[in-house]
């Protein structure tokens, strides 16, 4: 599926395994396009919040806190997200006979699996779609999905709740969240891997399924990648060093410690030729760095990596 460079969507989902770097992704994907000029929502799902830890702000769960200039960020809680949508659409008929089913509130998601990924993605095509004075509220959102297996469910909510929904009201506004989250020109997802085979395995699969689905695949991210100084002729040199009969021990010491760096970085290299070949789309690199606390400039890097390549539409 073709659609225009992902920093040119409006809606933006981070997918991939636990702890590949969903997050630090889509806070300097959302940092790099605030800093184009663009008014960017970062929207965390699922209860969890790193806007302290990367931004050294305090997270809102009701309303968007401004992180940087032009860059705002926003937690959203399905238990909450439902609650506000349920109050908003109690005239909804079917909607009020489930709450009539079920004693508590909490049942209500119980009673109703899929309930929670449908309202939450309810939630987040409501900021992507809302006008304000005849111009977009956002002009760039960017989830931080849950990982994988939850991600897809996510995104599918509205697919789901469509073919389950039968006719009404219901199933209208299902089908008005699925038109924008399968459209290439409105969404598109970032799969996110570490240059390790499980993870590349993890996101190769992802994009496959996504793409049967329909779902707007806009690019894979290798995340964490690992880099060398040296050259190739470099570690030849270290290697004859490595293997001189006169060379002392902290010269041994001194090569070795090179030449694992370099190993490293071919390492990761192979892992993110796979990925590319696997998956089909094209890969953003963002490297490994020291530090991502807030004043390190870490997230900076990535974000400035991110944006100009060429996978999310940067110069080359
Ligand atoms: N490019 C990177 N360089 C260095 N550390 C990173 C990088 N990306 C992520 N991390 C670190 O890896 C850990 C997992 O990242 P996180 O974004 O929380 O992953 P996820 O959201 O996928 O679970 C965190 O400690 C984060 O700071
Ligand atoms: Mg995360």
């Amino acid at each position: 599926m073709e659609g225009p460079p992902l920093i040119d969507r409006r809606l933006a989902f981070v997918l991939g395994k636990g702890g590949v770097g969903k997050t630090a992704v889509a806070a300097a994907l959302a940092l790099g396009l605030a800093d184009a000029g663009h008014r960017t929502l970062l929207v965390e799902v699922g209860g969890e919040t790193r806007t302290q830890a990367l931004f050294g702000i305090a997270p809102s769960l009701d309303d968007p806190v401004e992180v940087r200039p032009g860059l705002f960020a926003l937690t959203v809680d399905a238990e909450l997200a439902t609650q506000e949508y349920l109050s908003i659409q109690l005239r909804v008929r079917p909607l009020v006979e489930m709450m009539a089913r079920s004693r508590a509130f909490h049942q209500v998601t119980q009673a109703a699996p899929g309930l929670a990924e449908l309202v939450t993605l309810g939630k987040i095509w409501d900021l992507a779609t809302t006008v304000r004075d005849g111009a977009p509220v956002w002009d760039r959102l960017v989830v931080d999905s849950p990982a994988t297996g939850h991600g897809i469910a996510l995104l599918e909510a509205a697919g789901s709740a469509r073919e389950l929904a039968g006719s009404g009201p219901i199933r209208d506004q299902a089908e008005a969240i699925e038109k924008v989250v399968r459209h290439p020109a409105a969404t598109g997802i970032a799969v996110v891997a570490t240059p390790e085979d499980l993870a590349v395995t993890e996101a190769t699969e992802a994009i496959a399924t996504l793409r049967a689905r329909g779902m707007p695949v806009a690019c894979a991210v290798a995340n964490s990648v690992r880099r060398s100084p040296f050259s190739a002729s470099d570690a030849d040199a270290l290697r004859a060093v490595l293997a001189a009969p006169g060379a002392g021990a902290p010269e041994r010491a001194a090569a070795a410690a090179a030449i694992a760096v370099w190993d490293g970085a071919r390492h990761d290299d192979r892992e993110v030729e796979g990925l590319a070949r696997e998956a089909g789309t094209p890969v953003a690199v963002l490297p490994l760095v020291p530090d991502l606390a807030p004043g390190s400039g870490g997230l900076e890097a990535l974000s400035a990596a991110l944006m100009r390549d060429p996978a999310v539409g940067g110069a080359p």
